[in-house]
């Protein structure tokens, strides 16, 4: 793995986050307040866990269930997501941005939140995991190697028969280059299937294919 385009990822988001953190974490608006950020976070987990409590509990407790979360940023969706599970890890590239999700995390003691080196899980304790999770983050990232590396990653870091649901870049119509960390390398469905395959994963369900939030329910094997 290069390490140029590593240390460009943690330049530009710690870039991102000093100039407006939250609205480079989500678009939609520039002058986020606090509750309306948070609520936004709350607003991505009950759509996309909480609708999906079957896959991703599988029969356990979620009180008693340990997330994993890849690409926290400023600590949106991991608040919400701690205020549903026993505990949630989570990494980020950006340092700026652990400072802002550890802030943003200071009353929930069951969410750790770690900088890591934007291609593995190291940082991360290796206890195993019940549920990964990760949101407009791959999309950004320009290395599918990078990419690969996570899902192996998440892989090692999962019990058997776990969730990781993730969503892609499946807009395979962009124009991406290799050190644009905004916009992130596509995925065909084949290129989803294939990552699943070559990672550990069974690839049960997509949803997107073709645009720009491809979701993928990987289960490990
Ligand atoms: C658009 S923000 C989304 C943050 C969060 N997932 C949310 O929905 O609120 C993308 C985040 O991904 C992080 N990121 C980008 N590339 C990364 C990488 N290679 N490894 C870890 N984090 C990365 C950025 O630092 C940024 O915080």
């Amino acid at each position: 793995m290069p390490d140029s385009i590593l240390d460009k990822m943690r330049l530009d988001w710690d870039a991102r986050a000093l100039e407006n953190a939250r609205y480079y974490v989500n678009t939609e608006r520039e002058d986020w307040t606090d509750e309306q950020f948070f609520q936004s976070g709350e607003r991505t987990v009950a759509e996309e866990i909480l609708t999906d409590m079957i896959n991703i509990c599988q029969g356990k407790n979620p009180a008693e269930m340990r997330v994993l979360e890849i690409g926290c940023g400023a600590g949106r969706v991991t608040r919400a997501i701690a205020r549903q599970f026993g505990e949630v890890h989570a990494v980020d590239v950006s340092g700026e941005m652990i400072a802002r999700a550890t802030m943003a995390l200071a009353n929930q003691p069951n969410a750790h939140v770690y900088q890591n080196n934007g291609m593995d899980l190291s940082v991360v304790p290796t206890a195993p995991f019940d549920f990964a999770f990760s949101t407009i983050v791959f999309q950004h990232i320009p290395s599918r190697e990078v990419i690969h590396n996570y899902v192996r990653e998440v892989a090692r870091l999962l019990r058997p028969g776990a969730l990781f649901k993730f969503q892609v870049q499946g807009d395979n119509t962009l124009n991406t280059e290799a050190d644009d960390t905004w916009l992130g390398v596509p995925f065909s469905d084949a290129q989803a299937v294939e990552m699943a395959e070559q990672c550990g994963f069974e690839p049960r369900h997509r949803h997107g294919v073709g645009e720009q939030y491809f979701w993928l329910w990987f289960f490990k094997k």
